[in-house]
């Protein structure tokens, strides 16, 4: 085999990872998990130092009473921008808004409602 192909061919694979598009899986694990918990059931690492308690996104009651655009908004702008804490960062600069409607269906899997009811 030639060496130099199989060289290159592991650098594809290292480097390929970092291009690909995210998913939204990804990305929550990414930007979300530290505060709403790996289950999203809002309890990670960093509430106990919280004020406000992260909205446990697999609770259905709550996750249905709120359209996807509501979802949206609070997701690209920030808690404050729905009248809800500062605590609940905005990530507009951070996920594109394709990125952040792909959020909201998973946040649809997580709590597995939709609006409206479940
Ligand atoms: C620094 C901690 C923190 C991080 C990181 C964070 N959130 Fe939040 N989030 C909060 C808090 C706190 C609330 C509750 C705000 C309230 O009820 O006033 C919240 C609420 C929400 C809500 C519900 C708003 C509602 O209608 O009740 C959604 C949706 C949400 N977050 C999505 C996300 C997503 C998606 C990410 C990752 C891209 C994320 N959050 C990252 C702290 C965080």
């Amino acid at each position: 085999m030639d060496n130099k192909f199989a060289l290159m061919a592991a650098l594809l694979l290292l480097v390929a990872p970092a291009h690909a598009k995210e998913t939204a899986a990804d990305n929550y694990r990414a930007y979300c998990e530290q505060c709403h918990g790996t289950q999203g059931n809002g309890t990670g690492v960093n509430v106990r130092d919280m004020s406000v308690v992260p909205r446990d996104h697999t609770d259905a009651r709550e996750m249905s009473a709120r359209s996807d655009e509501t979802l949206f908004k609070v997701i690209k702008e920030g808690g404050m921008s729905i009248s809800k804490s500062v605590l609940m960062p905005p990530w507009g600069g951070t996920l594109t808004d394709e990125e952040i409607h792909d959020m909201v269906q998973h946040l649809r899997m997580l709590c597995k409602c939709k609006f409206g009811g479940s």
